[in-house]
């Protein structure tokens, strides 16, 4: 989907398909759940087109009332997972539309439906899905953009430098990647269980965060909205807990910040990795700024970093983790 001019453009069959939705359904599991719970957010305040998204095997078996002109966008690394294929099989069946957002050309789930973007992210070997959770974010954003260009409407920023942008940020990010082999030892070295807390687009990479740690590290941890611990995950809060706070949306920053001191007056043990324009001089790591809607893209790899070197400290195998497949090929 790139024009003449470099620029990115949608082929003319998945702007169709786009044109004609009223409402997106994005499908997924795993990771590409919690990246389409980015990308929700990024079509919706972009593009204006409500999107809601679900687990793939929870809708394959309590679909919810569609609206009249559907269109299901279904994300996958492999483009072979189960459960998201029950459900393409099931809403072609009701003769609904299907876009697949795959890393893998001539997967399953991209010769199935209607229309296929690719992630371009590189093969992704380990278990763990690390480079298809941003390409996945970085290809919504793509979409939401070309529906606003094709609408002719005004683009609330330019995407593609914000992107290469992001891009640099990234590779410097990774240039310090030993911060968070230090930070990983300080917090998850030892301890049994540890919170992830954001909110907004923050509270959605925290499950990413948490479900990366869970995964090669097996550390019991939760990815939690900062507002709602108090509501009842609070009490698992003791001394010493680990809480990594994300901080990156400028509207929530003060409410975050006090729901860590919350946690921080039940003995947490607070680490908060935030953004320049939400800093304050002790977080332990402070992001470049980027647009707050990719903020995102960038958060995700402190986290990421984390997982990795926490599994690494404890003697986990970080690229096979223990009872996982790459890809998971039956419901
Ligand atoms: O290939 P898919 O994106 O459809 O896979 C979905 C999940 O199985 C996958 O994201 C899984 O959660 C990863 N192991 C997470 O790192």
């Amino acid at each position: 989907y790139q024009n003449a001019d470099g620029d990115i453009e949608l082929t003319e069959g998945v702007r169709s398909l786009v044109s004609e939705a009223d409402r997106i359904y994005i499908v997924a599991c795993g990771t590409s759940y919690n990246a389409g719970l980015v990308g929700k957010d990024i079509l919706e305040r972009i593009a204006g087109i409500p999107t809601e998204v679900h687990i793939s095997s929870e809708f394959g078996y309590n679909m919810p009332l569609l609206s009249e002109r559907p269109l299901f966008v279904f994300l996958s690394q492999s483009g072979e997972t189960a459960d998201s294929r029950a459900v393409l099989v099931e809403v072609k069946k009701r003769g609904h539309k299907a876009l697949t957002m795959t890393n893998v050309p001539g997967s399953t789930l991209s010769r199935e439906a209607n229309e296929t973007m690719l992630l371009h992210a590189g093969p992704e070997i380990a278990v763990a899905s690390t480079k298809a959770y941003t390409a996945q974010i970085a290809v919504l954003a793509i979409l939401a953009y070309d529906i606003v260009r094709a609408n002719g409407k005004e683009l609330p920023f330019e995407l593609m430098p914000e992107l290469a942008r992001v891009a640099t940020i990234m590779d410097s990010v990774m240039s310090q990647k030993e911060l968070f082999e230090d930070l990983a030892e300080r917090y998850l070295k030892t301890t049994p269980n540890t919170f992830f807390i954001g909110r907004g687009l923050d509270a959605s990479v925290c499950l990413e965060g948490a479900l990366k740690v869970k995964e090669i590290s097996y550390i019991q941890a939760e990815g939690y909205p900062g507002g709602e611990l108090k509501h009842g995950s609070i009490a698992l809060i003791e001394d010493g807990t680990p809480v990594i706070a994300l901080i990156s949306q400028p509207k929530t920053n003060l409410n975050i910040r006090s729901n860590v001191k919350e946690v921080v007056a039940r003995g947490a043990n607070a680490c908060i990795i935030s953004m320049q324009g939400v800093e304050h001089e002790d977080d332990e790591f402070i992001l470049p700024h980027v647009e707050p809607l990719l903020a995102p893209l960038v958060t995700v790899l402190p986290v990421q970093l984390m997982a990795y070197y926490a599994a690494l400290a404890r003697g986990c195998d970080v690229d096979k983790p223990r009872n996982l497949a790459k890809s998971v090929t039956v419901e």
